[in-house]
């Protein structure tokens, strides 16, 4: 059988200012948030996740979410989404006018009760709850619902998760119409061959559906996982600016893959990107200023560009 070419751009997603900034301690403050954002997307970044709309009981960063969306939305040029750990999230963000909506769950039911207090199955049906809502408003094909599964490769409070309620969860999810699926190593368990097991058998069950790939780099996989996604027709990644990141609510988390890094890998084998390393870099220097004290990660910024980088792909 002949195959396809695959496509060679991909989408890299900015999750720092949410998923980076939920283990941060320090407040940032909402127009450096928004600075932030300018400058990601005059890096040329297509979509950012620009804050999270939960209770500031749970996560006080994200107390000034509202307000972080809207100024994004006047920075414009680019979609801006937002995490939603529930219906109620989610409502809301439809009613400030995000233009993207993450819905997050977990496949580990250890881990779903531990960040948002209710059985997965209770999350699916939230989640297609909220595709109802989408639609009654007539706002289908205009704000995307994106479905995390969260903890997809392993859970640190559960440990093992089947392969068969991830696959269950895809199917459900997707059925109920979401508009991309988001598979996310919460906690960094995943090796690549898993990696590439599951992504391979989740397209056979939900077929051209969208998938984007959400890594962590707890135990130093994140970067091989990429590869490993993208080897089998993955083109969306998320990443966060210096290798900020986890879930508050799963014991050991840590770092996204960061942002800088994982550009630079995909650049190196072929894959576009769309993103000036100059200006990246430049605002990775600022992350540092606006986050003193914070541990920040990233090989890039530390060692710069190769004088080979694009000229050996
Ligand atoms: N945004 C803002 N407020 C919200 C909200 C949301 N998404 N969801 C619930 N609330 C409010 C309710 O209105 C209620 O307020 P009140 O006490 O003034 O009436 C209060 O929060 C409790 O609501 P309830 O529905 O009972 O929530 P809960 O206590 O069962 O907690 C979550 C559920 C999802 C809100 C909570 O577990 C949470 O915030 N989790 C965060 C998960 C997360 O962000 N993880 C990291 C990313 S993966
Ligand atoms: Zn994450």
């Amino acid at each position: 059988m002949k195959r396809m070419p695959l496509p060679d751009k991909v989408d890299l997603r900015e999750v720092g200012l949410r998923d980076g900034l939920q283990m941060v301690g320090q407040i940032l403050p909402t127009q450096t948030k928004l600075d932030w954002c300018r400058d990601q997307v005059a890096c040329g970044f297509s979509e950012i996740e620009v804050t999270s709309f939960v209770p500031p009981s749970s996560i006080p960063q994200f107390a000034d979410a509202a307000e972080v969306l809207k100024g994004a939305k006047a920075i414009g040029g680019f979609t801006a989404a937002v995490l939603v750990p529930n219906l109620k999230g989610g409502i809301r963000a439809l009613e400030r006018g995000a233009d993207k909506i993450t819905f997050v769950l977990s496949a580990s039911e250890a881990h779903n009760m531990s960040n948002v207090r209710r059985p997965t199955d209770a999350s699916a049906t939230e989640f297609e709850d909220l595709v109802t809502e989408r639609d009654a408003r007539g706002l289908k094909g205009k704000v995307a619902l994106s479905a995390v599964i969260a903890t997809a490769f392993g859970c640190s409070i559960q440990g093992e998760v089947p392969e068969d309620r991830v696959l269950d969860l895809s199917e459900r999810l997707a059925a109920a119409g979401a508009d991309e699926l988001s598979i996310a190593d919460t906690v960094g368990y995943g090796n690549p061959l898993q990696v590439r097991r599951l992504f391979a058998a989740i397209s056979t069950v939900v077929g051209p559906l969208p998938l984007a790939a959400h890594f962590h780099d707890t135990r130093g996989m994140g970067l091989a996982n990429v590869i490993a996604a993208a080897e089998v027709g993955v083109r969306r990644f998320d990443a966060a600016l210096g290798g900020l990141g986890g879930c508050p609510f799963a014991p050991g988390a840590t770092g996204n893959i960061a942002t800088e890094d994982c550009a630079y890998l995909l650049e190196s084998i072929g894959l576009s990107t769309g993103i000036d390393f100059e200006r990246l870099l430049q605002l990775r220097v600022r992350l540092e200023e606006w986050l003193p004290g914070e541990r920040i990660e990233g090989r890039l910024k530390q060692a710069g560009l190769a004088k080979t980088f694009l000229s050996a792909a």
